[in-house]
């Protein structure tokens, strides 16, 4: 059975829908998969040691920065080699009326993938709407499917083979971004 974190932060409420929406794509596969969902708040080195696999989620603030209560999630990530093998993922809620559009989660993810095997990235404008929700569900989808094929231990690295038109894989890793929003 592997164990999944999503921490998010939200003020608003639209991460925490996003975030809700993806635990909903992890239900088909609860016999293999232990998910819980906490705010960046709750979550601490401690507790997220015990987790094969993370997935963050963030709005954006400021002039396309991250909030203040993701730092320390930020901070503990990039300095505690204890997450180099873990399998992580990042999605966030944004407004295209900024010039920065959700640049927290392009923040989250240059250091994902430097410190961690980030494998999907997600954006999405405000609170998800119904095509929103497919992506969420599809992201979900994906990231079981990247977990199934890492060893709890994660000893190996998976195999990546996914591209549709909403994809692109970024050029030295093998994050999957999904452009869509
Ligand atoms: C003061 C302020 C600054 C913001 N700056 C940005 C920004 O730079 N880029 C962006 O994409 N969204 C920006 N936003 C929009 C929020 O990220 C967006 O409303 C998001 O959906 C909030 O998420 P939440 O409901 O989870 O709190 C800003 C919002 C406020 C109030």
């Amino acid at each position: 059975m592997k164990k999944l974190a999503i921490v998010y932060h939200s003020l608003s409420g639209n991460t925490r829908e996003i975030a809700e929406e993806i635990r909903q794509g992890f239900h088909p596969y609860r016999s293999d998969m232990e998910v819980d969902l906490m705010t960046a708040l709750e979550a601490d080195m401690k507790r997220l040691q015990r987790y094969d696999a993370l997935i963050f989620g963030t709005y954006t603030w400021g002039n396309g920065e991250l909030p203040e209560a993701m730092k320390p999630l930020y901070l503990a990530v990039e300095e505690n080699d204890i997450f180099r093998q873990k399998t992580t993922g990042v999605f966030g809620s944004g407004d295209k009326n900024y010039p920065h559009f959700c640049r927290a989660v392009d923040l989250m993810a240059d250091m994902l993938a430097a410190k961690t095997r980030l494998v999907l990235k997600m954006k999405v404008e405000l609170n998800p709407k119904e095509g929103d929700i497919e992506r969420c569900r599809r992201f979900a989808r994906r990231f079981a499917e990247y977990l199934r094929m890492t060893p709890t231990h994660q000893n190996t690295a998976p195999t990546l083979n996914m591209t549709t038109t909403h994809q692109t894989l970024a050029p030295g890793s093998a994050c999957v971004t999904d452009n869509s929003a």
